[in-house]
């Protein structure tokens, strides 16, 4: 049970918070999942310009996975013993500096860790209000994947109706989020994924289509060719690395964008520097977790203003693969790292969150 007890006061619904512990999920060494226990931890306290946030849902990330063994350690700052980047759940105090109007507001965001425990704090204005349509596990499947989908292909790639888009792991949760950010802004997704399923279920979602690839990715230049008569496509959204940068390079038209978002299948890559220079590509790599307060919010405000009304409509939703409760975490952890996920492994944090 939690330490901390919240009350809501009437009329003003303010609501009392008494800090002693929190259960939170800790990382007690390296190694496989078997290392993460649940365990009290002394609750998080909100320093000036911060919310207290009890959470409700979260969701994994190959970062906790990297995390929980040791090759991903937390930014200065953050707990590096409990993992969790993002995050959905209800405000139940403030650091000074913060309007208390704030307290019992719905909101999701990302943090630099920690969000797999019961409380956590984040900056005010780096997280955004949930739509009322988005249940408390769906919400906590979405800040992660849509943040970074948003912010690589739609910003930083500067994604424009018309655009036809390669995504590389498209089932993945970042993918099925692209997939549908792409359709959303009037540009055309391609997918390549290792499991054809995935490509046929991500078409049900607005996926043009796809190539199933194995260790030879040399059939994806071919198809995209196929697929664009010849012209290539504008932008890649990256979430593999290793090969597939070499194989995005040939798929790319003249002036492509490539967004590097991920190195699943690798951080080296052997590639025809040429290719760059004549097609004159731009190539850019991109990371959340580390990056200052003010970008974060820069990227949640800019999330909040373009995603959240759709998600709002239902032009895109999370795609949720599967509902873990936080004291289930080695599971969720284990089916994370099976490579057979399709869409977000969430996590059930309080009993508020049942499954949409
Ligand atoms: N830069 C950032 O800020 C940022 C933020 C979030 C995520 N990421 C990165 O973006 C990528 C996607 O994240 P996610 O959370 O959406 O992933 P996810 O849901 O865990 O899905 C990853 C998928 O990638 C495929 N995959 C696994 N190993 C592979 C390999 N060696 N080669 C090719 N495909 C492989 C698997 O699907 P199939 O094998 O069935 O295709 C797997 O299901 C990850 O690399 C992650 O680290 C980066």
């Amino acid at each position: 049970m939690s330490g901390i007890v919240v009350s809501r006061g009437a009329p003003n619904r303010r609501l009392r918070v008494h800090s002693t512990v929190v259960r939170a999920a800790v990382i007690v060494s390296t190694g496989g999942p078997e290392v993460i226990e649940i365990r009290d931890v002394p609750a998080p306290v909100p320093a000036a310009g911060e919310l207290l946030v009890r959470v409700a849902a979260s969701a994994l990330n190959r970062a906790d996975l990297l995390q929980r063994a040791g090759r991903y350690p937390a930014p200065p700052g953050v707990a590096g013993n409990i993992p969790g980047i993002e995050f959905a759940g209800e405000v139940v105090d403030a650091g000074s500096a913060v309007d208390r109007a704030r307290i019992g507001q719905r909101v999701f965001g990302i943090v630099g860790g920690a969000a797999h425990a019961e409380f956590l704090v984040a900056h005010e204005r780096a997280v955004a209000a949930i739509p009322e349509s988005l249940s408390w596990v769906q919400a906590g499947a979405t800040p992660e994947a849509f943040i970074t989908a948003h912010d690589a292909m739609c910003i930083q790639a500067a994604l424009r109706p018309g655009d036809r888009v390669l995504i590389h792991a498209a089932g993945s949760g970042v993918g099925l989020a692209a997939v549908q950010l792409a359709r959303a802004f009037g540009a055309v997704p391609y997918g390549t994924a290792r499991t054809a399923e995935k490509l046929e279920r991500a078409m049900l979602l607005g996926l043009e289509n796809g190539i199933a690839v194995g260790e030879d990715l040399s059939p994806i230049p071919a198809a995209v060719e196929d697929w664009t008569n010849g012209r290539g496509v504008d932008v890649v959204l990256d979430l593999a690395g290793g090969p597939y940068v070499a194989a995005s390079l040939e798929a790319l038209a003249p002036r492509g964008r490539m967004m590097l978002v991920g190195t699943i299948a690798g951080r080296r890559s052997e590639l025809d520097l040429g290719r760059m220079l004549a097609k004159r590509l731009r190539v850019a790599g991109t990371v959340l977790r580390s990056r200052p307060i003010e970008e974060r919010i820069a990227v949640t405000l800019a999330f909040a203003a373009e995603v959240v009304p759709l998600l709002e409509s239902g032009a895109v939703s999370p795609v949720i693969d599967s509902v873990h409760d936080l004291g289930g975490i080695g599971d969720a952890h284990r089916r994370l790292e099976s490579n057979a996920t399709f869409g977000k492994v969430v996590l059930r944090v309080s009993d508020d969150a049942t499954p949409a």
